[in-house]
């Protein structure tokens, strides 16, 4: 998989994000297994705490559009950080939730730096008691 072509394709898509305030825009892409994406960026509010991440908008997006969570090959998040970008507590909590098992998930920054991982050792002792 092609991840720096991921990578460009995020950055052309950063301008969408909503981010007037902390003027720090993320995009999410979870890339499908027919190599299509979807798109999440964040989107800000003047009453901070209602802002909401590009993770989750990327994975709400992709259920309201009606695509099942099966099709999710890997996801990739794009930042303006120094190193790779990591996802907030909140966003690997739903992403624990809806991403299946051993999803690859790639941090990556604007630079091309790229860590590769998956949910289990981004959050490792996880809440899914509802799934037992
Ligand atoms: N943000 C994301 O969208 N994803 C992350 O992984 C970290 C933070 C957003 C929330 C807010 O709009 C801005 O980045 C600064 O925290």
């Amino acid at each position: 998989m092609d991840i720096k072509k991921y990578i460009k394709i995020a950055n052309s898509l950063k301008k969408r994000a909503y981010a007037p305030y902390s003027k720090f825009n993320v995009v999410a892409l979870i890339v499908l297994r027919n190599l299509d994406y979807v798109v999440g960026v964040n989107v800000e509010n003047a009453s901070f705490g209602l802002t909401m991440c590009a993770e989750r908008n990327a994975l709400f997006s992709l259920i309201s559009q009606g695509f099942n969570l099966e099709e999710i090959e890997m996801m990739i998040i794009v930042g303006k950080t120094l190193k790779p970008i990591a996802p907030c507590g909140a966003c690997l909590q739903v992403m624990n939730e809806l991403l299946p098992k051993n999803t690859k998930i790639i941090l990556a920054n604007y630079n091309y730096d790229i860590k590769e991982t998956n949910i289990e050792s981004l959050l490792p002792y996880s809440f899914d008691s509802f799934k037992d």
